[in-house]
């Protein structure tokens, strides 16, 4: 008799905590290196939710005169698969940017379609220069090119969650990024990683 086959992971460690911790610390050297000349201070710009605990690490990496503000949006088609790429803006900055330099914080660049939008939005308001942080780049699921200047981690076509990002608003608290093997079955089981978390944190 063959022994009982062993259950599917749904998700495998993609990032670690040290991993992450690192490589968002090179990320603010490098930021901290490219400003160093700026007449005012940055205006570092969170898109709500999933960049928060990127933003956090990052901002504390960055040795400059900073400043925060956030910009949250929603697009009318949800899910992972269904980007319409039609996009509003629900909780807008609460600064004037004319002039100023931001740096806007993205948690990942899939398809680029709400990178392009946010791009488009923050240029009409005149900034004196804009550039973009991404904690991961799907470069191959791209449909629209976007610059990313200053980039974490490429990433394959997966989906991933924790350290900010989420499937239906779950597990943004995990420490480490993990990918998702099975999204057809988490979404049938939506708390189906809450042993992964426990283990990889
Ligand atoms: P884009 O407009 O297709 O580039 O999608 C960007 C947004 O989709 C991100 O800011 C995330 O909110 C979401 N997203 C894309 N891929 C993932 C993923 O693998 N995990 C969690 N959220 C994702």
């Amino acid at each position: 008799m063959s022994p009982p086959a062993q259950p599917v992971s749904p998700a495998r460690l993609l990032f670690s905590e040290e991993q992450l911790r690192r490589r968002v610390a090179a990320l603010g050297a490098e930021i901290t290196r490219a400003y160093a000349e700026l007449p005012e201070s940055l205006v570092v710009v969170g898109v709500l939710k999933g960049s928060t605990l990127f933003l956090a690490d990052l901002l504390r990496s960055i040795r400059l005169d900073a400043e925060i503000d956030f910009i949250a949006i929603s697009s009318y088609a949800q899910g992972p698969d269904t980007q319409s790429g039609v996009v509003r803006i629900v909780k807008d900055l609460d600064h004037d940017v004319s002039a100023r330099d931001l740096l806007l914080v993205e948690d990942i660049v899939d398809t680029g379609l709400t990178l392009n939008y946010l791009r488009r939005t923050l240029l009409e308001r005149e900034p004196r220069s804009l550039a973009t942080v991404a904690l991961l780049d799907k470069a191959a699921r791209r449909i629209v090119p976007v610059p990313i200047e200053y980039r974490g981690f490429e990433i394959p076509d997966v989906f991933v969650v924790g350290y900010g990002l989420d499937f239906q608003g779950r597990y943004r608290n995990l420490r480490a990024i993990q990918a998702v093997s099975d999204l057809a079955r988490l979404a049938n089981e939506p708390r189906l990683l809450e042993p992964a978390w426990w283990r990889n944190t």
